[in-house]
């Protein structure tokens, strides 16, 4: 039995330490907004954050954040910087399949709350990690600059 939180909740998960945290995010707490791509570490789609980092959790073994705190798409919402990104990816009508989107955010999440005030630069950096076959870069870039002043002005 492995002990975790996820978005302030304290759970307890019937499974082998070496599981990928995105398998018991999403098939053992069901929890399926954050999304399986590659599998190896190379898309984003399973981006989460570990204590406020992002974090690839198909590559994370479940028991290796077992004493942190995990933050989904679900539950990033409820910070500062997670609620300016959702309310400007809105605005901006930044999705357009969906599938990657959850991973952008929670990486547009991380970058805010490391960066303030990020460039051009920083942002393509920052979210380089994170492909998108539809190709949402564009607006991807206005969201986070948005988001950033939202969230410095709250
Ligand atoms: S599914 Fe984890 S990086 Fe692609
Ligand atoms: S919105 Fe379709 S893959 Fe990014």
């Amino acid at each position: 039995m492995i002990n975790l939180t996820v978005n302030g909740t304290k759970v307890s998960v019937p499974v082998e330490g070496d599981m990928p945290l995105l398998w018991v995010i999403r098939d053992v707490l069901g929890m399926t907004g954050t999304k399986f791509g590659c599998g190896i570490g190379q898309c984003g789609a399973c981006t989460v954050h570990v204590d406020g980092e992002p974090r690839r959790s198909c590559l994370t073994p479940v028991s290796n954040v077992a004493d942190s705190a995990i933050t989904t798409i679900e539950g990033i919402g409820a910070t500062k910087s997670g609620k300016a990104v959702q309310d400007a990816w809105l605005g901006l009508e930044v999705v357009q399949c969906g599938y990657c989107q959850s991973g952008q955010i929670m990486t547009a999440a991380a970058i805010i709350d490391m960066i303030p005030e990020p460039t051009d630069t920083d942002i393509d950096q920052g979210m380089s990690g994170n492909i998108c076959r539809c190709g949402t870069y564009v607006r991807i870039r206005e969201a986070v600059k948005q988001a950033a002043k939202a969230a410095a002005s709250k």
